[in-house]
């Protein structure tokens, strides 16, 4: 296959895409000709502009305060409890929309972490998202406990054999990304569960990178707690609340450390001190946020229509497709692929490394073919299945050629 023969494969792909037509759903954004980074911000749905139009008309402007009686107050936990069935494979009563992931890290590693009072470490992987490694920092220095780094390949991640070696009957918890934000390698989460609970270690998950674009069976797997972002493939809008999952055996033994009256047992009986209430909402400290969980609802729903296998069936496909463009068009000039071959490891985006990969990532955003960089040298392509295009994509990539090949003349 020559470079052309890859690039005008992209319309066959399109035309053939049974998810194609969903991307007419996205506010569209003239001067956007490729966005790669719906692994970071995933893009508005034109539907939440009216909904949240009318949700100030009729829900807040016509309801005001007796929103809260009416409906408010459940929405956490029912929008969790549909995120649970949508894409989490989580009976209801285990998940809740709350707070941001960095908070909810904070409340169920602490809560997991005192619930295991003999065991001293906390297990995790040197190239985790910064705010888990940094809140596992901070609760280990608070509580006396050890760190146990697992080092992994920046271009890989953490594997099932990596985990055995380290888990021990010290092990109080281990704290992974299902997807590594870097090289998008796809973490064999069921073997790795199993692994930990040999050891008797509970294992807390975070998804920010799987969730609405891989599915994930939270119940069947055995997963002890999980913690995930909705702005990414859920599309939820900047800073959109975070989701929790706890499992139901779990719950009654977990006491989390932000004791605030949502989470009380009766939130208006004003009582004079905490008793946690019972089930999934324990895990809650302050009023929810309730608007900013409206646009969630509304991917959930295409994400429902669309069916999580198929929107993964699309995602190994553009992924793959990357692969394919970059190997004919980008390696001749330098990049390489730091993100795992085989599809069965690999989530929704990759990571290519190249000298050049700052620069060419401020020239690309200039031309409205938006990527993101990564220290130290990575470009990230993520795709982001219902609203990314096989054309969007290979227009991505030959635009990376051509600022690559100005940058290397310079
Ligand atoms: C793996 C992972 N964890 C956590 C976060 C962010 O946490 P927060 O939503 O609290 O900023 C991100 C954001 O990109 C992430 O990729």
């Amino acid at each position: 296959l020559t470079s052309t023969d890859v690039l005008s494969r992209a319309a066959e792909l399109d035309a053939a895409d049974p998810l194609a037509r969903f991307r007419e759903r996205f506010v569209p954004s003239a001067k956007v000709r490729a966005y790669l980074d719906g692994n970071s911000l995933g893009r508005p749905l034109r539907v939440t502009r009216e909904r949240l139009g009318t949700f100030v008309d009729q829900d807040w402007g016509g309801r005001l305060i007796r929103g809260w009686d009416e409906r408010w107050m459940d929405e956490p936990t029912r929008v969790g409890d549909a995120l649970g069935r949508i894409a989490l494979g989580a009976a209801p009563g285990q998940t809740t929309i709350a707070d941001s992931t960095t908070v909810l890290l904070y409340k169920l590693i602490r809560a997991a972490a005192d619930a295991q009072p003999g065991r001293r470490e906390l297990v995790c992987d040197r190239d985790n998202f910064p705010t888990d490694r940094f809140v596992l920092q901070g609760i280990a220095a608070e509580r006396g406990l050890r760190l146990r780094w697992i080092d992994v390949d920046p271009a890989a991640g953490v594997t099932p054999e990596q985990v055995r070696e380290v888990v021990s009957e010290d092990t109080a918890l281990v704290l992974l990304s299902h997807v590594a934000y870097r090289s998008g390698w796809l973490a064999d989460l069921p073997e790795i569960t199993a692994v930990a609970h040999q050891r008797g270690a509970l294992v807390l998950w975070d998804l920010c990178h799987s969730v609405g674009v891989i599915p994930t069976e939270l119940d069947n797997w055995a997963v002890d707690l999980a913690v995930g972002c909705t702005y990414k493939y859920l599309n939820g809008g900047p800073g959109s609340p975070a989701f929790g999952y706890v499992r139901a055996e779990l719950q009654d033994r977990l006491q989390q450390p932000i004791w605030g009256w949502m989470g009380a047992d009766d939130p208006f009986q004003m009582g004079e001190s905490y008793q946690p209430a019972k089930g999934i909402r324990r895990f809650l400290s302050g009023t929810p946020a309730i608007l900013a969980m409206r646009p969630m609802i509304d991917m959930m729903e295409l994400v429902e229509e669309a069916g999580l296998p198929a929107i993964r069936d699309k995602s190994v496909a553009l992924t793959e497709y990357a692969i394919a463009l970059a190997e004919h068009l980008l390696t001749p000039l330098d990049a390489t692929l730091a993100s795992p071959v085989p599809s069965a490891r690999r989530g929704s985006h990759i990571t290519l490394s190249h000298p050049n990969a700052r620069a060419a990532t401020a020239l690309l955003w200039e031309r409205g073919v938006i990527p993101d960089f990564r220290t130290p040298d990575g470009l990230r392509i993520g795709l982001s299945p219902l609203s990314t295009s096989f054309a969007e994509l290979a227009h991505g990539l030959s635009a990376l050629e051509q600022v690559l090949t100005e940058l290397a003349n310079r």
